[in-house]
């Protein structure tokens, strides 16, 4: 897939078919002479008519395709409704292009997507990633591919916009680009099967993502026990798959002062261990590891675009499951910075692998530390799929990863660590056990949990475990295992990855 930028006035343009972008308050006639005042006026007046037989209204989402047949040398222009104007911001530029990607794909081998509004970088960077997000598909396993999908016509997509720099242009292009492919790139790792996405293969991904500025390291069962990892391990003694322990590290050149660590949940099947999960629970488990393949997606876009910090990528991978030298509920561990846990219930698995994943990020010593992972069921209570949950123990970072999720499109939703949680998680044996009561903040419980293992530092906490997966497709979003996260957290990394500079300051632009 190519993408570039239009210099031809439309009416020119030789792209098959060309996607304006028409507001609630006006006519695809008249957003069709505002884009381009030369339009011939025979093609304004079909244009007119075929929207009032339509009764074309540009409420989000409405389409309207007219044929030119010759009249100018686009082959169709296709009119998407994009709702009220003053609406309009970066989500809506990755949303409308998202729309036009999976209409016009099926039909045309070329397309122009026309910008409504003067550029922000960050409007061109989120039209190619929507571009990416909508054509996805996972077919590996179709002996007879879905016709429609199989049908990737477009290979070229020209961005026409005004108002900016031909080099920001050429970089926004660029980095909607590499973030597109990275997100598709995630899904692809968590759409897998469960049999064929063991930890071996994840670390085996990302090996394959070594280079320059990023260096891979695995950790094997006997090296993690040498650190201490008891609680990771713990967790891995019920799998026959061996657990791999994924430590990345891209180094962002002389000019990088900081340094931003990522840790993602690896559970490349969640069983529940001998605290076993219904059929219905179990089902979609595969998923579990989305946390992991963010984080490599992040590397991976990380080293492609090169941001002056430096960041860490870690993953703690392994399956849960009730093989016969399982976890007992009842067990205690010991994690790597020294804590005894009571596992009261294996299938609170997650914390257990991110303990010692966090305390290693601690080791490391960050300025930061983010935590993404598909923790707890009461957060798809709370939230739904429209959000994620962010707790966390720094304001500015949370505010910061909020900000950055508006304008990736993927929406971060606060909940609370209150010291009262904690009580939950007293055990009589050890030092904490890793579920507390049943039914009550599980997802906050989670959290407090956690915070044991990030010893004092700027730390934040996402629980993806609503909007990692969708039961139906939409705009940018696809069926299945999103990859929630890849996108917002790129935003953040090239806006400086800095949690304490002011999250309104910067409009997330990608240089
Ligand atoms: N992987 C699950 C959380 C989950 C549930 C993700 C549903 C996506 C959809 C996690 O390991 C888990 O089982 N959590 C338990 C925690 C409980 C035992 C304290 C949960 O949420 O039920
Ligand atoms: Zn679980
Ligand atoms: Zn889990």
């Amino acid at each position: 897939m190519e993408f570039t930028r239009e210099t031809n006035p439309i009416s020119a343009c030789t792209a098959e078919a060309v996607i304006i972008g028409v507001f609630a308050d006006e006519k695809p006639a008249e957003a069709l002479v505002k884009v381009d005042h030369e339009m011939p006026q025979d093609v304004l007046n079909q244009v007119k008519e075929a929207a009032e037989l339509d009764g074309f209204k540009g409420k989000a989402r409405e389409l309207l395709s007219w044929k030119s047949f010759g009249k100018i040398p686009a082959k169709s222009l296709l009119f998407i409704g994009l709702g009220d104007e003053k609406e309009y911001d970066v989500s809506t530029s990755r949303r409308y292009a998202a729309i036009a990607a999976r209409s016009v794909n099926k039909t045309a081998k070329s397309a122009c997507l026309v910008l409504r509004r003067p550029a922000l970088l960050a409007d061109v960077q989120a039209m190619v990633e929507g571009w990416h997000l909508a054509t996805y598909s996972f077919n590996k396993y179709k002996s007879q591919p879905d016709e429609a999908k199989e049908k990737k016509g477009v290979t070229a997509v020209a961005i026409k916009a005004e108002g900016v720099e031909h080099a920001d242009f050429a970089a926004a292009l660029r980095a909607g680009d590499v973030i597109g492919e990275a997100v598709n790139f995630a899904r692809e790792l968590i759409a897998e099967p469960a049999s064929y996405m063991t930890p071996t293969r994840l670390a085996e991904n990302a090996v394959a993502l070594a280079g320059d500025s990023l260096t891979v390291q695995v950790l094997e069962a006997s090296q993690a026990e040498n650190l201490g990892m008891g609680a990771f391990l713990g967790v891995a003694r019920g799998a026959e798959e061996p657990p791999k322990f994924i430590y990345m590290r891209y180094t962002g050149g002389a000019d990088a002062k900081r340094t931003v660590a990522i840790c993602g949940k690896g559970i490349t099947f969640d069983s529940g261990g001998l605290s076993l999960k219904t059929a219905a629970g179990m089902e979609h488990m595969k998923y579990d590891m989305s946390g992991a393949a963010v984080v490599l997606a992040v590397m991976k876009a990380t080293a492609q675009l090169n941001p002056p910090l430096n960041v860490l990528g870690i993953v703690a991978a392994t399956e849960n499951m009730p093989g016969h030298r399982a976890l007992h509920p009842g067990d205690v561990l010991v994690a790597m910075n020294g804590k005894t846990i009571e596992v009261n219930n294996t299938d609170a698995e997650g914390r257990l692998i991110l303990a010692d994943a966090l305390s290693y990020a601690v080791q490391q010593n960050p300025d930061e530390i983010i935590d993404i992972a598909t923790l707890t069921g009461a957060v798809v209570t709370a939230l739904g799929r429209a959000a994620a949950g962010i707790m966390g123990s720094n304001r500015k970072l949370m505010e910061n990863l909020v900000e950055s999720g508006k304008s990736a499109g993927e929406k971060l939703w606060p909940l609370p660590l209150f010291d009262e949680y904690k009580d939950s998680l007293k055990s009589d044996i050890a030092d904490l056990k890793n579920a507390g009561s049943k039914g009550e903040a599980s997802t906050s419980c989670a959290g407090m949990f956690l915070k044991e293992f990030v010893d004092g530092k700027p730390w934040a906490h996402l629980d993806i475990a609503g909007p990692a997966w969708m039961d139906k497709e939409k705009d940018e979003i696809n069926k299945g295992g999103t990859a929630f996260g890849v996108r917002l957290l790129m935003y953040y990394l090239l806006n400086g990855g800095d949690s304490t500079a002011d999250p309104q300051s910067s409009l997330r632009v990608v240089q």
